[in-house]
């Protein structure tokens, strides 16, 4: 064998680059298989959020409800008695998103509250447990008027007041 035995050369360098456009092709085709474990909980749609809200108001009026961040407004909804409207989010990597929402209803006022902060709904040793998926039912207490009714009936219930400021 010589230096200068170029078909050799060429045959390795086809074998190569085989190699390669087979590795290449391999990886893309786990991009398919990988892709549901991205919609999984872990890691990387963690932060994501539901937010349902049920309109429980006592007089069965429509629920008209306007939520904000800082960064999204999501606009005057109305929410017929004992009906449901919600909405999706990621909590950002500073963990600074808050939704406030505004709540009015025929004969029921106007009121506020934060239906999502992290140091309520997002906090792992937290006064209150994580929500993914966080349902508000508004309305069927007068003293404590917003509940986050849990996902899963062996959890608990927790009421609060409005936050419509002094
Ligand atoms: C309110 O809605 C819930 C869930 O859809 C339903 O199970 C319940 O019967 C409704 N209540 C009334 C009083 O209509």
């Amino acid at each position: 064998m010589s230096f200068t035995n170029k078909p050799n050369f060429i045959l390795l360098f086809m074998i190569f680059s085989t190699l390669i456009f087979l590795a290449f092709s391999l990886d893309l085709s786990n991009v398919p298989a990988e892709s549901p474990t991205l919609d999984r909980e872990e890691p990387l749609s963690k932060g994501r959020k539901n937010v349902v809200i049920r309109n429980k108001v006592k007089n069965k009026e429509v629920l008209n409800v306007h939520c904000k961040s800082t960064k999204d407004d999501l606009g005057l909804v109305h929410i017929p008695w004992n009906d449901t409207w919600g909405f999706k989010f990621h909590v950002n990597l500073w963990r600074t998103t808050e939704y406030h929402c505004h709540f009015t209803w025929y004969k029921g006022g106007s009121h506020y509250f934060s239906i999502f902060k992290v140091s309520r709904d997002d906090t792992v040793i937290g006064k209150y447990p994580i929500c993914t998926v966080c349902i508000w039912e508004v309305g069927s207490d007068d003293k404590n008027p917003m509940c986050r009714i849990p996902l899963f009936e062996k959890e608990k219930t927790y009421c609060f007041k409005w936050e419509d400021g002094p």
